[in-house]
């Protein structure tokens, strides 16, 4: 059980820039299988989910070498369509291994994956997806197997929601299936865009990326590429309502405002105030003013407010001056934060999907365990509001998606340990 150690009180100061994204580092990890050649992917971070990557590309036949901040990755040997179930259940992302697999090897075996406990996290809509484009999809059990010895074939497909992860799937699919394929109602975030530049410079032929509409020319291999992957626009969220909660003046660079422009647009709200650069952003909060609440906020799909920076604006919200309400329209259980919330003094009440606070709380500090991923980080920016000291436990959960959050807000000025 790793625990780190938070005592509130202290301002923010200083500089930070994200590292790469996590949510598109973690699909081109995968999608490197389909190339011939080596892929080189710079400005790799250190994360939990990154080396479970790569334990999962050794264990079925690909090459990975790291170079400081880069990954090497080579996979011309021939590969295993066998997913190990330690490495499945270690995070949501093996099911990005379904596709990439399925086309190399004929035919893939992935046991049910893991990842943060969002609520049900079905993959009905990659499996209908790699149906249509004429796998067969065999359940049994906790594991699912797909086999196409013929190989794939372009089909018309409608998502039945812009599902993010399917969407990745079926994109990888597409572009080493025979013809052509036209995924409807595809999920528009930018990490789906950032995969679909880094294939399309791998040689694959897609149109419409970042609109719900994708048309893609199947190919028979993609070849090899560097790249770096678009900054991580939750991590920049997390360091922005770090500021939020703690107070201080903080720069965030090398991340385009856009990227996270509904959760800069909710802290401008709460009266933080924000001076826009191209790329960066400078926050500014008296710690002494309280926020403004009566917020309502609903997660959704993008461009709307993002549901992993969801359990994020709770934290900003608990000392606010007045009750506000989130709804997380994507997942059944994002705010299982909650309960540590309460444990440190916030009222607060988690119905499913939905979480209301009162506002004007005298956060103190506590023991708290993180739930999840985004909870976990919400429960540390809450302790940075709160008095006295917290101990976060479960603290695992942060290092899946976030290379160093504590050094990062201690390099800010936080006491977090
Ligand atoms: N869904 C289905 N069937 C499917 C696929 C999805 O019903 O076949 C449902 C899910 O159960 C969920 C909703 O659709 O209720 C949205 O899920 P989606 O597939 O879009 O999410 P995901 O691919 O599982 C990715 C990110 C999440 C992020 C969501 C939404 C990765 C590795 N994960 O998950 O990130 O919250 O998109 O933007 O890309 C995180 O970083 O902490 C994280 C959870």
């Amino acid at each position: 059980m790793q625990t780190i150690i938070i005592t509130g009180g202290r301002t923010l100061q200083g500089a930070i820039c994200p590292e790469t994204a996590k949510n598109s580092v973690l699909p081109l990890l995968a999608a490197s299988l389909l190339c011939q050649g080596t892929v080189r992917l710079r400005a790799v971070p250190r994360l939990a989910d990154v080396e479970t990557s790569i334990a999962l590309l050794r264990a079925v036949g690909a090459g990975v070498q790291r170079c400081g901040s880069e990954l090497l990755l080579c996979a011309e040997a021939p590969l295993c369509g066998q997913i190990p179930a330690p490495l499945s259940g270690a995070m949501r992302s093996s099911v990005f291994y379904l596709a990439p697999l399925l086309c190399r090897v004929g035919s893939v075996r992935l046991p049910l994956p893991g990842g943060c406990r969002l609520g049900p996290r079905p993959v009905d809509i990659h499996l209908a997806g790699l149906a249509a484009l004429g796998a067969a999809v065999e359940l049994e059990g906790d594991a699912v197997t797909l086999r196409a010895p013929g190989g794939l074939h372009g089909a018309d497909f409608a998502l039945r929601l812009p599902s993010v992860g399917a969407t990745l799937t079926l994109m990888m699919a597409a572009c080493c299936a025979v013809g052509t394929t036209v995924l409807r109602g595809a999920a528009c975030e930018p990490e789906v865009a950032d995969t679909a530049r880094f294939l399309s410079q791998c040689g694959a032929q897609i149109q419409g990326a970042g609109t719900p509409t994708l048309v893609i020319q199947g190919a028979e291999m993609l070849h090899g590429t560097a790249y770096t992957p678009m900054p991580d626009r939750i991590a920049a969220a997390t360091y922005a309502a770090a500021l939020a909660c703690a107070g201080g003046e903080v720069s965030i660079a090398r991340c385009r405002p856009a990227y996270y422009a509904a959760f800069l647009s909710f802290l401008q709200r709460c009266g933080v105030e924000i001076f826009f650069g191209a790329d960066s952003v400078t926050l500014r909060r008296d710690p002494a003013v309280p926020l403004h609440g009566a917020q309502t906020l609903c997660a959704n799909a993008w461009p709307a407010f993002a549901t992993d920076t969801a359990p994020l604006a709770a934290a900003v919200l608990l000392c606010a001056d007045a009750p506000s309400e989130i709804y997380d329209a994507l997942f059944a259980r994002r705010f299982a934060c909650a309960a540590g919330f309460a444990a440190m003094g916030a009222a607060c009440s988690e119905q499913g999907r939905r979480l209301q606070m009162q506002g004007g709380a005298q956060l103190h500090g506590a023991e708290v365990s993180a739930p999840d991923l985004r909870g976990g980080a919400a429960l540390l920016l809450a302790a940075l509001a709160a008095e006295g000291t917290t101990l976060l436990h479960d603290a695992g959960h942060l290092a899946r998606g976030y290379a160093d959050l504590p050094g990062q807000l201690a390099a800010l000025g936080a006491d977090v340990r």
